[in-house]
């Protein structure tokens, strides 16, 4: 049963949630390549739900917009996102489907590789986001990935803009977007690799990858934040170019950081901080991520300050 929230939502996540079976290695296995692994671990995970999870861990009330499998894996998720206090009502459970799992290997550098099975992450229609209409009205920010459909993202996109919420989107895992979307986007977050993909320019340097912000700039989007790990945050947006340092940490696991920064800054962004200290407040969280195993386990408890 969907549990209501007290809070009327102020960020809305509409996105996928995995079941992350994960193995420790101490190097990353090339194609045709067997490596004998350490530890093995069945972590939640799923770019929509760990970024639900980071949002709601930074004290925003969170609304998930999900179809999971009639499965054991979806019936936990459901119940640690009631657990962590995010809004269930507009999860849909898939009779037809199963839910979503990633297979993953993280290495002795907190590197990994993932591979993801969408199952039911793959039928979040546009109808579902029809139906979640109450969740988007009087949101502050919208935030969306690309593990479900496109035309899916494209109307939660199109609803957010009419009803005035901010979107921001991480494009990952890389998938070529129409124009038309990315001017529908006004917070586009992606690592280097999808700067490089999404662009095909280099991005070895920081003056590359301003670059290539500049040209994700020219396609339409309101503002490019390129999160460039250890490098950094690379803010370019019409009138500004900034840099926002990493803190040096011991990085253990990498997996769920780009999610655990889209988190904490659109709940930063929903307490009315500035662009500038939401980004260094989604830095901070997600540098604090990678110092723990996991994806959702991982993410901090810490709150911006209201503004
Ligand atoms: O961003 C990390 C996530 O990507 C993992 O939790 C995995 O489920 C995949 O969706």
């Amino acid at each position: 049963m969907a549990r209501r929230q007290k809070q009327p939502p102020s960020v809305v996540v509409v996105g996928s949630s995995n079941t992350d079976f994960v193995v420790q290695s101490s190097k990353l296995p090339e194609p045709g390549m067997t490596v004998l692994g350490g530890e093995f671990q069945i972590v939640p995970g799923g770019k929509g739900a760990n970024q639900a999870v980071a949002a709601a861990r930074a004290g925003a009330p969170v609304s998930f917009v999900a179809n999971i499998g009639r499965d054991d894996f979806g019936g936990a998720a459901l119940q640690r996102f009631e657990r962590e206090g995010i809004g269930t009502r507009f999860i849909v459970r898939d009779r037809h489907t199963p839910s979503g799992v990633a297979l993953i290997m993280v290495d002795d550098k907190g590197r990994n590789l993932i591979s993801v099975a969408a199952g039911s992450n793959d039928r979040l229609a546009k109808a579902h986001i029809d139906r979640a209409k109450q969740a988007f009205a009087g949101a502050r920010c919208c935030l969306l990935q690309l593990e479900t459909p496109l035309p899916t993202v494209e109307a939660a996109l199109r609803l957010a803009r009419r009803e005035g919420v901010t979107t921001i989107l991480d494009p990952a895992p890389y998938r070529r977007l129409a124009k038309r979307i990315l001017q529908l986007v006004d917070i586009l977050t992606p690592n280097e690799t999808e700067l490089a993909a999404m662009t095909g320019l280099p991005v070895k340097t920081k003056r590359d990858i301003e670059r290539a912000a500049e040209a994700l700039l020219q396609s339409g989007v309101g503002e490019v934040l390129a999160t460039c790990g250890v490098r950094g945050v690379c803010r370019l947006a019409k009138q500004e170019k900034n840099w926002f340092q990493a803190p040096k940490v011991r990085a253990v696991d990498t997996v769920g950081a780009g999610d655990c920064f889209n988190g904490a800054l659109a709940s930063a962004l929903s307490v009315g901080l500035t662009g500038a200290a939401a980004i260094q407040f989604a830095v901070k969280a997600a540098a604090r991520s990678v110092t723990r195993p996991g994806a959702q386990p991982s993410f901090p408890k810490i709150k911006p300050d209201a503004h």
